[in-house]
C-alpha cells in the first residue's frame, strides 16, 4: 500500500503569517506540495487533511486505520493537551510520525511534554518544513 497521509492540527492553517520568527515564512500549501512531490518521488500517494478541531483530527486517524502505510502528523498544541489522540493513536495499526516545525525542547517548558510521542512510531522535531521531509524519509525506509 503505497499511500501516506499527512495531518496537521489547529494553527497551522495560518503558517506564514504566524510567529514568523519561529515558524518560518512558508504556508501550509508549501508543506502539502513539497511533501506530495517528494512521496511521489518514491512513488508513493499522499492525501493531506488539516483541522483545528481535535474530535476532526480523532475521525480522520480513525477512518485512515488500515488505509496508509504511515502517518504523518503534527498535532501543534493538542500534542501538549490531548490524551484523546493519543488514544486514537494507540487505536490504530497505522503508525503514525510525529512531527514539529520548531524544537519544542528549546521553547516554553509546557511544550516539552508530547502526550502523543510514547505512542507513536517516531518523532521529528526541529527541523523547519524539513521535518515533514524526514518523516517521508523515515518510512520509506521502514
Ligand atoms: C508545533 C509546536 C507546538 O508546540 C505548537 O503549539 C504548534 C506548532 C510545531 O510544529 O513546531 O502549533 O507543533
Amino acid at each position: 500500500m503505497n499511500r501516506l497521509l499527512l495531518l496537521n492540527g489547529p494553527n497551522i492553517n495560518l503558517l506564514g503569517k504566524r510567529e514568523k520568527e519561529v515558524y518560518g515564512e512558508f504556508t501550509l500549501q508549501d508543506i502539502e506540495t513539497e511533501v506530495a512531490e517528494l512521496a511521489e518521488n518514491h512513488r508513493y500517494d499522499l492525501d493531506c487533511f488539516q483541522s483545528n478541531h481535535e474530535g476532526e483530527l480523532i475521525d480522520r486517524l480513525h477512518q485512515a486505520n488500515g488505509k496508509y502505510s504511515g502517518i504523518i502528523f503534527n498535532p501543534a498544541a493538542y500534542t501538549h493537551t490531548s490524551i484523546a489522540l493519543r488514544d486514537a493513536i494507540m487505536a490504530i495499526e497505522t503508525p503514525v510520525i510525529e512531527v514539529h516545525i520548531s524544537n519544542v525542547h528549546k521553547r516554553e517548558t509546557f511544550r516539552h511534554q508530547s502526550m502523543l510521542a510514547s505512542a507513536c512510531y517516531g518523532q521529528i522535531v526541529g527541523f523547519g518544513m524539513k521535518s515533514y521531509r524526514l518523516a517521508v524519509l523515515a518510512f520509506m525506509e521502514k
